[in-house]
């Protein structure tokens, strides 16, 4: 969602920061905005719509060392100038990632004190708040260190205090930020891709403590004592925020799935007490969001099937709100990429507050999910950009793959012979995929982008494939799809086939080859146009589709990491043909830090 930089350094801060929030870019936005201190006073400039538009705004002759900036994803009033951040009100200018619950209650005793406000949102009643604190109490630390007892909801805050010129101040709670030193000066951001050009050192900002960023130092606080903090470092390649060539990221991310499971492999498969012991729960709960959910609905597959364990998988948005049978004999496993999903993190903390176990499967390091779980699992993809996930569900399907394995062997379900087959078959894993990504898809996809709707079926693992590919399809072609377990199909939706309907049909299990073979044939028959995603030992007679990609025959334990690359393919290339805007789809934002 939003995205946050700051600088305080040496040289000019304007293309420091504009260049930081192109870097956020893909965390989703509808306008953008920078405070700086020119003149001794601070200069507030943003816009509706991309960063260019801002661009053209500044003054080029205006040169500070200082300066904060936002990307905006709209969520308390529409994208426009004036509900664009930076707000400020009497002495105090913010940006703000998060969202303030109690702005309403807020806003109105704020005005009854005589504060004015011209935008919709959250943030202006937070700076106003922030003014407010500051005129009574007139220690900065303490104002910011009160905010936690007034703020309701979540915020990363940067603040500039008009009398204060060489300052920044960070504080958060629930969103991240991280700070930085750097031979040009020093960083604030909301993620790792704002400060990769300068360093891969970084401090992770905790709940509760409060950053002074200035020219020289960082001075972290907290309960108004100064502390120490750990410094980290980015393990990954800076170039894994570039887009090194590929015309996209969603593109450059799909063609590193290769390398970065072979990483995985090598550092798991060979580790295997890396991977936690399922067989001391008694049952198992897996919750996530979108892609994440996806990926958890093929756990939960694996799990029943070679773990011999009850197990089922949640949306997070409905988990955290329904009844839920947990103790202390289950295991509750949150997926998240970014770990930072609202949803996912509160789940976290009521399945931790039922006294339940949880393991987080999770791409950002220190990210919350991460920090809150009991156990982690790092899937280690490097960072995603492209707001439509590919490396990092897959890295998240064979997370759970492999706990699936362990569970399986310690069961005694998979035998010696067979576990070591499997694992010659998860090391071939990314020899299969780059085999696969030959193949070309530009072909089915111009069929597809024709189209308004689209329908995949699958049964069992392969529907679970089918929710994923058909996601993929809809966020960044905006082509409408629907996912059915293929027998479903005809109990109303196949009243929508009709001629030249694109059904993609998935079919890698044997056992039930035959009958979702039937259901393409029904839709056939209403004309649609079928493309079959199926395994080379599955027959199927030439009159039923009218295209076939095929894959290796594999173990569903390793097939359910592979089947999803031609689906990505596809959708990659329907959306390309359409011309639109893939790394970044209108509506969407990579980290959902809101309910
Ligand atoms: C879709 C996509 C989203 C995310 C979802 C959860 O391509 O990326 O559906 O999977 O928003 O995000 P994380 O994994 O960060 O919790």
């Amino acid at each position: 969602m939003c995205g946050i930089i700051g600088y305080n350094g040496k040289e000019d801060a304007i293309p420091i920061v504009i260049d930081g929030l192109k870097s956020l870019e893909y965390r989703g936005y509808d306008s953008s905005g920078i405070a700086y201190f020119w003149n001794e006073k601070i200069k507030v400039v943003k816009e509706k719509g991309r960063i260019s538009e801002l661009e053209k705004i500044i003054d080029k002759e205006d040169k500070p060392t200082l300066a904060i900036g936002h990307t905006r994803w709209a969520t308390h009033g529409k994208p426009s100038r004036v509900n664009s951040h930076p707000h400020s009100v009497g002495k105090v200018t913010i940006v703000h990632n998060g969202i303030i619950e109690n702005y309403a209650s807020l806003k109105e005793d704020l005005i009854s004190k005589g504060y004015k406000f011209l935008s919709e949102t959250d943030t202006e009643v937070a700076a106003a708040m922030i003014d407010y604190l500051y005129k009574e109490e007139k220690n900065k630390l303490k104002v910011l260190e009160k905010l936690e007892e007034v703020l309701e909801g979540s915020y990363a805050l940067l603040i500039l205090f008009e009398d204060e010129e060489d300052m920044i101040y960070a504080i958060r709670k629930g969103s991240p930020l991280i700070v930085a030193k750097s031979e040009i000066g020093n960083l604030v951001a909301s993620d790792i891709p704002a400060i990769l050009d300068y360093t891969k050192d970084y401090y992770l900002l905790d709940e509760g403590e409060i950053a002074v960023v200035s020219k020289k130092d960082i001075k972290f606080y907290q309960e108004d004592k100064e502390i120490e903090k750990e410094l980290l470092t980015f393990k990954f390649d800076a170039g894994s925020a570039k887009k090194e060539g590929f015309k996209h990221f969603m593109l450059k991310e799909i063609y590193e799935q290769p390398r970065v499971i072979k990483n995985y492999l090598d550092h798991y498969l060979n580790n295997m007490d890396l991977i936690p012991d399922l067989s001391l729960y008694e049952k198992i709960h897996i919750v996530a969001c979108g892609s994440a959910y996806h990926a958890g609905l093929i756990g939960n597959y694996l799990f029943s099937e070679y773990g011999d364990i009850e197990a089922s998988c949640y949306v997070a948005s409905e988990y955290r709100y329904q009844k839920n049978f947990i103790d202390d004999k289950t295991l509750v496993i949150l997926i998240s990429q970014s770990g930072e999903t609202a949803d996912t993190i509160a789940s976290l903390r009521l399945a931790k507050e039922r006294g339940a176990k949880t393991l987080g499967i999770v791409n950002v390091v220190g990210s919350t999910i991460a920090r809150e779980s009991d156990q982690v699992i790092y899937i280690n993809a490097g960072c995603e950009i492209a707001v439509a996930t590919t490396k990092a569900y897959t890295l998240q399907v064979l997370t759970l793959s492999l706990c699936a394995y362990k569970l399986g062997i310690t069961k005694g379900k998979i035998d010696n012979k067979l576990a070591k087959e499997l694992k010659d078959a998860y090391y071939n894993l990314p020899l299969e995929i780059e085999e696969i990504l030959k193949l070309d898809y530009k072909k089915y996809a111009v069929k597809i982008a024709k189209s308004k709707s689209a329908f995949f079926i699958g049964r069992l693992l392969d529907y679970c494939i089918c929710e994923e590919g058909s996601l993929k399809l809809k966020e960044i072609s905006y082509i409408h799809s629907e996912t059915y377990p293929a027998g479903e199909l005809k109990h109303g939706t196949i009243s929508l086939i009709e001629k030249n309907t694109p059904v993609i049909a998935v079919i890698t299990d044997p056992k039930i080859a035959l009958k979702t073979i039937s259901n393409i044939k029904e839709t056939r028959a209403r004309g649609a146009y079928t493309l079959i995603l199926k395994t080379k030992d599955i027959e199927v007679s030439e009159d039923i589709y009218d295209d076939v990609i095929e894959i290796e025959t594999l173990n569903d334990l390793v097939s359910s990491i592979l089947t999803i690359v031609p689906l990505q393919m596809l959708a990659y290339h329907v959306a390309d043909s359409l011309g639109y805007d893939i790394d970044k789809p209108r509506n969407l934002a990579k980290s959902v830090t809101v309910e």
